[in-house]
């Protein structure tokens, strides 16, 4: 598993180092490149590939798929960081973007990310119809937005402090992480064109988001620091509702593991070829054990 997702991380890295070559030079590049490429596990990118596999797309459409999440990723994750969200300093083992370049630097990067992933989607090198094509951006631009990350966030800001129900943690952590996790599981299937699946697929990709969710916050519970790449032990801190808070750290560690054979059981059918994607699922909840 290893193995194969750091080829897909390397690829991936490969794309948007030749796609930002191909950029005008500008000012906010280097921080737009601090904040994107190195460090990141690029586990999106993998899901892609996983699913794609199941649906026998070409690997290259993939990795550009991929590379167009990860740019939203890295967007989020900028601005995550910054003092009027999380406040964090440390990311993927390094000071986070906005303390080497000052907010609003770190802001203007960010967003000049988000856009950058659709114009990665929308050049002509994708060679998929134009409805397609599409249709790919259209599910990537609810994904991110207030009814995807932005949202998510949204609430994740206005939840601290305040005890929530289940429901409401878990709605706003499958719009902070679980909308992102399902773009990737639906975007091979759109370009397979087997539209029957799409609903299925994003049900079983906001599942992975959030055992995704719930695996970062049991790291943060448990987890080195050095290891995660960034400051763990702070959502308690900071009062974030996070199903730790509320069920305790075994309830949540059930939880997750619970989550995770619904999500083997919906894969079932699918046969041999969810391999590598059970794999990447196993994957989420090893890294918080
Ligand atoms: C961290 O995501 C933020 C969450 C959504 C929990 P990742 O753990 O995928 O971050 P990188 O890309 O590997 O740094
Ligand atoms: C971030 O969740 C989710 C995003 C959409 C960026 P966290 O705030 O828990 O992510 P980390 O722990 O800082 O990586
Ligand atoms: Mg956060
Ligand atoms: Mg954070
Ligand atoms: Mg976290």
């Amino acid at each position: 598993m290893k193995k194969k997702l750091n080829k897909v991380a390397k690829d991936t890295n490969l794309y948007l180092k030749k796609f930002i070559l191909m950029q005008k030079s500008s000012e906010l590049l280097n921080p737009m490149k601090y904040g994107l490429l190195p460090g990141g596990k690029k586990i999106r990118s993998k899901l892609i590939v996983d699913v794609g596999k199941i649906f026998n797309i070409d690997y290259n459409k993939l990795i550009l798929i991929g590379a167009a999440v990860e740019c939203i990723h890295a967007y989020s994750l900028i601005h995550d960081d910054l003092p009027c969200m999380d406040n964090d300093k440390l990311r993927r083992g390094k000071i986070s973007t906005h303390v080497k370049y000052g907010e609003a630097t770190a802001i203007l990067a960010g967003n000049s990310l988000l856009t950058i992933a659709f114009e990665i989607l929308s050049q002509s090198s994708l060679k998929v119809e134009h409805k397609t094509k599409i249709s790919l951006i259209n599910l990537l631009t609810k994904c991110s937005g207030h009814s995807g990350i932005a949202g998510g966030q949204y609430s994740d800001l206005k939840f601290e402090g305040k005890k929530q129900s289940l429901n409401k943690i878990v709605n706003m952590q499958i719009k902070k992480t679980g909308k992102l996790f399902s773009f990737c599981c639906v975007a091979p299937i759109i370009i397979s064109k087997k539209s029957k699946y799409i609903n299925l697929f994003d049900s079983i990709g906001s599942k992975i988001g959030l055992l995704f969710q719930i695996a970062d916050d049991l790291i943060d519970y448990s987890g080195s620091s050095k290891r995660a790449g960034k400051k763990t032990r702070k959502d308690s801190k900071k009062g974030k509702a996070t199903l730790i808070s509320l069920l305790g750290y075994k309830n949540t560690v059930k939880y997750g593991d619970k989550l995770k054979l619904e999500i083997f059981s919906k894969l079932n059918k699918f046969g041999n070829k969810t391999k590598d994607l059970k794999d990447t699922i196993n994957y989420i909840l090893i890294r918080s054990k």
